[in-house]
């Protein structure tokens, strides 16, 4: 099977790259490289080049016989989606419909789109279920539910098969210590909190006035392996009919404080993560915890690093052995 990755030299791309790779796939990684790093697609068949670019996109699909695609590249910065909305639009969603546009006109029929928690908003009940409904609060979360419904009307007329796999919070590294999280600027806690554990600084607590046990928002935390293997389970589901759409939430069930992070990654690395109250950030809802009892019904999907522990060792053995992050 020829799997063209979009954003693949990203932290998620990266990693499932290697792991679609590793289970027998050809893969080819699309990265402009504006966000992504070299040294995370070492040995794989790269394309560089940017997805708002069409004719770029016809001539990497011109002969190539790709089977599926698998659609990472996208901005992913909450805030600045806010701050300069149309270039989140002209990249997640125009991007997005090139990426797609050119899928199809080269006969491409299996498509997997990484959604977000954000097209919820602020959820009405927690765990949150696929059929919550969106109510993005955000540019970023827009363009991503905008997507879906893309994907949704050319899984109608052309016999797309597509799964939108809606992330929670993607964190760890690769358990080899090979491949991690590395965003510029990083605006994640569990990266932010070892990046600071490192360097001896201190971790703002956005908001500890949340209506939760100890005031500080809870997030899903899921791994980034986890999340990979759910990648090979939908393109292994899509070899098997054409014409489904799937829209599944991964995430682990289970929600930790911003203090109970900081206080587990104070355990994993022995040391002391000094902390610091800040204002609430705009836009933050309280509790985002996933139900993914679809997604293991019907991938068969099982997160086998679940635990929030496992979690954060895996980042920080990334993290302690790449003070840097990727050399460049
Ligand atoms: N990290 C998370 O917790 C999380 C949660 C939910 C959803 N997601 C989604 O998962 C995907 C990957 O996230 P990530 O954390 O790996 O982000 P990332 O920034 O590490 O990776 C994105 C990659 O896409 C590339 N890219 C961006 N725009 C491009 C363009 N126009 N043309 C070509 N390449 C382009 C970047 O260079 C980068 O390598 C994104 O679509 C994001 O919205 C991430």
């Amino acid at each position: 099977m020829r799997v063209l990755v979009t954003g693949g030299a990203g932290y998620i791309g990266s990693i499932t790259s290697g792991v679609l790779a590793e289970t027998g796939r050809q893969v080819t990684v699309l990265d402009s490289f504006e966000k992504g790093h070299r040294d995370a697609v070492e040995g794989l068949q790269v394309v560089e080049g940017d997805v708002r670019d069409r004719s770029f996109l016809a001539e990497v699909f011109e002969g190539a016989d790709f089977d599926a695609v698998v659609h990472f590249a996208a901005y992913i910065e909450v805030g600045e989606s806010v701050e300069q909305p149309l270039r989140y639009f002209r990249n997640n969603l125009v991007g997005g419909l090139n990426v797609l546009e050119a899928a199809i006109r080269a006969g491409v029929r299996k498509f997997i789109f990484s959604s977000t928690a954000a097209v919820y908003g602020t959820p009405l009940e927690v765990p949150i279920s696929e059929e919550a409904p969106t109510a993005p609060i955000n540019p970023y979360g827009r363009s991503k539910r905008d997507f879906e419904e893309i994907l949704e009307s050319c899984r109608r007329s052309y016999g797309l098969s597509y799964a939108s796999l809606r992330y929670f919070n993607a964190a760890g590294a690769r358990p080899d210590g090979g491949l991690g999280e590395d965003h510029r600027p990083e605006s994640h806690l569990i990266p932010k909190v070892l990046k600071a554990a490192v360097d001896g600084r201190e971790v703002a607590i956005y908001g500890t006035d949340y209506p939760t046990p100890d005031g500080t928002c809870v997030r899903d935390y899921v791994h980034v392996m986890d999340l990979a293997q759910a990648h090979v389970l939908a393109l292994e589901s899509m070899d098997e009919g054409g014409g489904r759409g799937e829209v599944l939430n991964l995430g682990n069930g289970e929600g930790f404080s911003v203090r109970e992070v900081i206080r587990k990654a104070g355990e994993v690395t022995g040391l002391d993560i000094p902390v610091r109250k800040a204002p609430r950030r705009p836009g933050d809802a309280s509790i985002l915890v996933a139900s993914a009892e679809k997604a293991k019904r019907v991938l068969g999907w099982q997160p086998e690093l679940a635990d929030l522990g496992t979690i954060i060792e895996t980042a920080w053995r990334w993290h302690s052995s790449h003070p840097k992050g990727y050399e460049h």
